[in-house]
């Protein structure tokens, strides 16, 4: 197990485990499963209707980076809803979307 899947598992529960810690495409895909796939579709693009933008779609927008969607998910947005998340767990997240850039 990679240090920074640890990281998430156990210490994020009793001591919050930030800066230190790698980029985790798991916890990144866990998040995303728990808050975002009830809007957004987070796999492969689906046939399902009255999805709003798929994160591959996100993924292959024009400029997209890691950064920008990490620090769009960290300020407060009219069109969707804040969600709690730490620095880190947006990091990840913004990752794992990125991994579905064709
Ligand atoms: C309640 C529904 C809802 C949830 C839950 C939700 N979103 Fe969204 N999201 C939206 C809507 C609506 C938009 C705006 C889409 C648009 O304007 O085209 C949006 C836009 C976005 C954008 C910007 C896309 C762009 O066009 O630049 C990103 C990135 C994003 N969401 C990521 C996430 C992530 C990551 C999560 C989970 C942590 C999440 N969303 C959870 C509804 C939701």
């Amino acid at each position: 197990m990679r240090p920074a899947t640890l990281c998430s598992a156990f210490a994020i529960a009793l001591f919050g485990c930030t800066a230190t810690s790698a980029l985790d495409l798991e916890n990144g895909q866990r998040l995303s499963e728990r808050w975002c796939a009830s809007c957004h579709a987070i796999g492969a693009p689906t046939a399902r209707k009255n999805y709003v933008i798929s994160f591959a779609a996100i993924a292959t927008k024009q400029g997209m980076t890691p950064e920008v969607i990490a620090s769009f998910l960290m300020l407060p947005h009219a069109t969707m809803p804040s969600l709690p998340l730490k620095q880190n767990d947006a990091q990840d997240i913004a990752a794992y979307i990125m991994t579905m850039k064709k």
